[in-house]
């Protein structure tokens, strides 16, 4: 459709030009003013020509006129008048003859873009804390951040993306202290995280203590986990390999979850490795004059700009999590040339992003304006018994387990002999979260109802990864497809074109937001306008072999299409359902 819009846009220009030669308008500013009508009866495309009014001193009613007479060819079809607005249909015969060979041709780089060229991205995203649940809130970091790292790829952009880690921390020390006191090596060798976890919690509630029974804070505890840490910090050869181990085991674990999620990191340079890069931040800080003491921490004062101070040392003069990330991005920077850092974390995080972003400005770092914050809300789980091992928080692997199951369920209920039943069982139970998640704009809080996430009926990940599995179908069916095809000639034929051309402005819409919702959201359109043109207009039975080979051509460049788009969001593709 970008270059639809373009061309009209130019046609209107020379139609502009032909009533006023001296009419200066520019093709790209009547692009922008080109839009989609409300009602596609009225047309594919309307122009507004109220701002003409004034360089061509007609009414915005006689300018639609005058310029209605002057448009044909190419991809205008027809074009009405009316109110001041022009209104265009596309032509059947372009859509036929451009659109439908350029989707056939360009395959997987159908709806790709090339403005991404020569600039480099780093994505900073999923970073879950070792020995800590990684949880469902994480699900939105994983699948939005993998999701934006593809839609970057897909724009041209040379993509850098890490995984955060959360590997460093008093929590270590805590660790350390519990797994002496009851952990068992072969009981983490076996359940890995969970047993960490499980280390964890207990040892919060021992420090903690229950004041209502009667159960008294152990400080001992805590100073014990303190000097662990300590200890760790400096270099102590036993808690360090201790450490390795702790985090060697969490990510094995989180490799699983990628896997299924069919993401890969580029790095995996967690907290821990920019201990010894904080220093020369701090001293700049101090340097500069904008460290301030109070009560005993290190501070950058941001009362000026509206927010709560930006901690940097805390009294001790331990180091805390905005000044390891002033210290990451600086180091990132000076290693990867990124031309924009993007950190995908919950909403909650939006104040310590806002105040780190400021103090790199205030260090006078030029680059300050190329990192980027994207905040989602939060999710919660509705409805559904999961065991809480850890707490009262759902885990992501227990969520995607879940829904597996389900599929399972359905599967040996409704197509018992289908091959590969648990390969595919898993996809579409792992597609079915992951779609649903991504169906919402990331600011929303979204409650989860795996029910509604896995029905088959609904706009949901199972029904277009089930129209996905029919164009295979179809096409399996119908062996080679001759090259000679007939028009369009149906109006579900020609819908689902001009709904498949759009992808290419899905994806620069989708980058502009930071918004993977609006690829989810054309899933569904193509989902929809594919399955009214199937079951409208017969494919393999079709009347004549030119109207066959033609919807057999729009099958495979439907399939096309959801491929490229179901890529860009995490979810994987099923030839059978
Ligand atoms: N580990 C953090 C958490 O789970 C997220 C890290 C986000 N990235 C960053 N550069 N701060 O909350």
């Amino acid at each position: 459709m970008q270059q639809i819009k373009q061309t009209i846009a130019a046609s209107i220009v020379d139609a502009v030009q032909k009533i006023n030669s001296e009419a200066s308008l520019s093709a790209d500013e009547v692009k922008s003013l080109l839009e989609y009508p409300p009602d596609p009866n009225m047309g594919d495309l309307a122009f507004p020509c109220f701002r003409l009014s004034k360089i061509l001193r007609r009414s915005p009613v006689q300018i639609a006129e005058a310029l209605a007479g002057q448009l044909s060819g190419g991809p205008i079809g027809s074009v009405e008048a009316v109110n001041g607005y022009l209104n265009i249909k596309l032509s059947d015969d372009y859509l036929t003859d451009t659109v439908l060979p350029e989707i056939l041709a360009k395959k997987e780089t159908y709806g790709s873009q090339t403005f991404g060229k020569g600039k480099k991205v780093v994505l900073d995203y999923s970073s879950p804390n070792v020995a800590k649940p990684f949880h469902i809130g994480h699900l939105g970091t994983t699948v939005i951040g993998h999701s934006l790292r593809k839609l970057h790829e897909f724009a041209g952009y040379d993509c850098f993306g890490i995984n955060y880690l959360g590997d460093w921390g008093t929590q270590f020390g805590k660790l350390i202290v519990a797994y002496r006191l009851w952990g068992k090596k072969e009981e983490v060798e076996k359940t890995g995280v969970d047993a960490l976890v499980a280390l964890y919690v207990k040892i919060n509630n021992e420090i903690k203590g229950d004041p209502e029974k009667g159960i008294p804070e152990n400080k001992e505890l805590a100073d014990a986990a303190r000097a662990e840490f300590h200890k760790l910090e400096t270099g102590d050869e036993e808690n360090l390999a201790l450490w390795k181990w702790f985090v060697s085991i969490s990510l094995a674990e989180y490799e699983k979850t990628y896997k299924q999620l069919g993401i890969t990191f580029d790095s995996y340079l967690g907290e821990s490795f920019y201990t010894d890069k904080m220093p020369a931040q701090v001293q700049k800080l101090r340097d500069m004059g904008l460290l301030k003491i109070d009560d005993g921490a290190s501070i950058v004062d941001l009362s000026e700009y509206n927010m709560p101070p930006c901690l940097i040392l805390k009294r001790d003069g331990s180091t805390l999590y905005p000044t390891r990330d002033i210290a990451a991005a600086v180091y990132r920077k000076e290693n990867y040339h990124f031309d924009k850092a993007i950190y995908v974390t919950s909403a909650q995080q939006c104040l310590h992003f806002a105040q780190w972003f400021k103090v790199v400005e205030l260090m006078g770092y030029p680059w300050y304006n190329e990192l980027v914050h994207v905040p989602y809300g939060t999710v919660s789980l509705n409805g559904e018994k999961l065991a809480t091992r850890t707490g009262n928080v759902v885990l992501l692997k227990d969520l995607f387990a879940l829904a597996v199951e389900k599929v399972k369920g359905v599967v040996a209920e409704k197509n018992p002999n289908l091959e590969n039943k648990d390969e595919i069982a898993e996809k579409v139970g792992v597609g079915a979260v992951v779609f649903y998640y991504l169906s919402n704009n990331r600011m929303k809080d979204i409650n989860f109802v795996l029910d509604e996430a896995l029905n088959f009926d609904g706009n949901t990940g199972p029904y277009v990864q089930y129209t996905y599995a029919r164009t295979c179908s179809v096409l399996g069916k119908a062996g080679k497809v001759p090259d000679a095809a007939g028009k369009i000639t149906t109006e579900e034929e020609a819908m689902l074109l001009k709904t498949l051309c759009r992808f290419g402005e899905k994806v620069v819409a989708a980058i502009e937001d930071y918004e993977p919702s609006v690829v989810t959201r054309f899933i569904l359109d193509v989902a929809s306008a594919f399955n009214r043109f199937y079951h409208n207009c017969p494919i393999l039975s079709a009347e004549d072999e030119g109207t066959r080979a033609l919807r057999l051509k729009l099958t495979e460049a439907t399939k096309i299409v959801l491929g490229n788009a179901f890529d860009l969001i995490c979810l994987a593709k099923t030839e059978k359902v």
